[in-house]
This record gives structure tokens, C-alpha cells and sequence, in this order.
């Protein structure tokens, strides 16, 4: 399959950069990537192994490189920072990934200013806020990976409890990647059908408490699975290869990606996530939300919380 030249950096070759890596190398969405990690033969390490793949993949140039490297590229992907341990939040990774973003930043932008942007770090609203605080970068090349994994762990679940393909369920997840993030229950439809509708078919106990035992699984989703295997990055990867997609494939698809742009949710003052229409020139525009009264007071609650985060960073 032919596609255009196109490069994509990922600054830190840990367990998500090289899950995003991997998951791009399969989906064959570009051209050239750079690996780029401080600890250089990890970089090197995680090149050399996906590229014994490559007899089995689409041609795609593979390699360990440093900052300069970024000079160029279309997308740059920015997973370096600390993960999360067991119990620990995302919010108490911000002093520490917040210094490291901007020694990424002081480097990359020297060689590298037009790229979009892919925050992942976490807490990846805060740092995503905060790289909008560089005036060489465009509010709408500044993207956060956001709430696109949470979106896609709330299809998930409502998929396994209607006992319909996740691909059916049109559900998303706003405010902050964390633990105050909204599932939108009230805006769930299947092929179109509201979900209330389809409820009183099925008899699916889709109640308040269906609604509050979901929202907290979504919201605890990555504590879980941190308790059990020490990290997650399957399903961060494949939901920031779904972002590089629409980038790079220029489709124009409505992502929950996180970002702060001068639009109806300017005077919130944070990047947070809403459905977002993502193209090559990145969020082309943000959509307005619908939410009962519930979600509307949780979404505020989010915002809230992004705002006391960054006014501590
Ligand atoms: C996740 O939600 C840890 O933010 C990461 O899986």
C-alpha cells in the first residue's frame, strides 16, 4: 500500500513509546520512525527488535535517534516521564513529568516547531496544558492522547453488557484522563438508537447503579490492570495509533482527544477532552457536548480539578 513520506518521532522507548511503536509498525501508518530514549541503548534495543519484524510488515525505515532527529517529522510523540505504580494516581506523577517535558521541549524545539504534537505522558492534561505555554507551538498541533483510551474502555464494557461489537456502540468519556473523567451514559446510542431505548428492550438493568458501577470501572480501568502486570501500554498504544491514523490519514474522524484551543472551551483554561475532528493539520474542531445535569456538574468537577492541578505545576 502506497503512502506518502511521512515521519514520526517518539521521544521515550519505554513500555508505551515501544507499544506505540510497535502498533505503528504493524498498521503500517508512516514512512520513517525514530526512536528516541536517554537511555540510548534502550532506544537502540527497541529498533533493532521491531525491526526483525519487518520482512513481515510495510516498508518502513526504523531508528534509534537523538533530539535532532525531530527536525522534520509530522507527528512528534512525547511518552517519556514516570508511570504510575501501583496506587499511585496520575495527578502525583505531574511535579516530575512536568521538568522532564520541558527539557524535551527546550531540545526539540530548537530543531523542530511545525510538528503536531502527541502528548502521552501523564498526567497528560496538565502536561498538554502546559506545552501550550510555548508560544512556537499552534493551540491545534498540541494534542493530548486525552480520553481516547477511556472512550474505548467504556465501548468496551457497554459492548460486553449489550453483547454488541464495541464498533457499534458510539460512547464517549470528557474532562480529565484521571479520575474525575465523565462517561457521557446520556449520549450512548447503538447504529444511531439511543441507549435508553434499546435498554427497555432488553431489560439490561441499565439503571443508576448500572451507570455508577461502570463509570467507576472505567475510572479504575488503569489502576487494575497496574496492580496486576506493573503498567498498561496495549491499550494506550493502539488508542495513540488511532490518533496517529487520523493524523496521518488526514481522516477527519471525531476523537476525545485532550487540547487547549481558543474555542467555546477557551475560558475553561485547561487541555481536556471533548469529541475532537482530527486531520493532517491536527484538531481541524471541537465539538459542543450534550450532557444531563449529572455529567454536566461531573464535567465541571473535572475541570475544576485540572485547574487546581495546574496552578500547581
Ligand atoms: C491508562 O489509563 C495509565 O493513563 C494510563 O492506562
Amino acid at each position: 500500500m502506497n503512502i506518502n513520506p511521512s515521519k514520526v518521532v517518539i521521544i521515550g522507548s519505554g513500555f508505551v513509546g515501544s507499544s506505540i511503536a510497535y502498533a505503528t509498525l504493524i498498521q503500517g501508518l508512516c514512512t520513517e520512525l525514530v526512536l528516541i530514549d536517554s537511555n540510548q541503548d534502550k532506544a537502540e534495543g527497541e529498533v533493532m527488535d521491531l525491526s526483525h519484524g519487518l520482512p513481515y510488515t510495510s516498508p518502513m525505515e526504523i531508528r534509534a535517534g537523538q533530539y535532532g532527529d525531530c527536525r522534520g517529522a509530522n507527528v512528534i510523540v512525547i511518552t517519556a516521564g514516570s508511570h504510575q505504580k501501583p496506587g499511585q494516581t496520575r495527578m502525583e506523577l505531574a511535579q516530575q513529568n512536568v521538568e522532564i517535558l520541558r527539557l524535551i521541549l527546550n531540545q526539540v524545539l530548537q530543531v523542530e516547531q511545525k510538528a503536531i504534537f502527541l502528548l502521552v505522558t501523564n498526567p497528560v492534561d496538565v502536561l498538554t496544558t502546559i506545552a501550550r505555554t510555548y508560544p512556537e507551538l499552534k493551540a491545534h498541533r498540541v494534542i493530548g492522547s486525552g480520553t481516547v483510551l477511556d472512550t474505548a474502555r467504556f465501548r468496551y464494557i457497554l459492548s460486553k453488557h449489550c453483547q454488541l461489537s464495541p464498533g457499534n456502540i458510539h460512547a464517549y468519556v470528557v474532562g480529565e484522563h484521571g479520575d474525575s473523567e465523565v462517561p457521557l451514559f446520556s449520549s450512548v446510542s447503538v447504529a444511531g438508537t439511543p441507549i435508553s431505548l434499546l435498554c427497555r428492550e432488553c431489560s439490561g438493568l441499565c439503571g443508576a447503579d448500572y451507570r455508577k458501577q461502570v463509570t467507576a470501572e472505567v475510572r479504575k480501568a488503569a489502576y487494575e490492570i497496574i496492580n496486576r502486570k506493573g503498567a498498561t501500554y496495549y491499550g494506550i498504544g493502539l488508542s495513540c495509533t488511532r490518533i496517529l491514523r487520523a493524523i496521518l490519514h488526514d481522516e477527519r474522524s471525531v476523537l476525545t482527544v485532550s487540547a487547549l484551543l481558543d474555542d467555546q472551551y477557551k475560558e475553561l483554561e485547561v487541555a481536556l477532552s471533548v469529541p475532537s475532528v482530527l486531520g493532517k493539520e491536527g484538531i481541524l474542531q471541537r465539538l459542543p457536548l450534550s450532557m444531563d445535569d449529572a455529567e454536566n456538574e461531573q464535567f465541571l468537577k473535572s475541570v475544576q480539578t485540572l485547574q487546581e492541578s495546574v496552578r500547581q505545576v
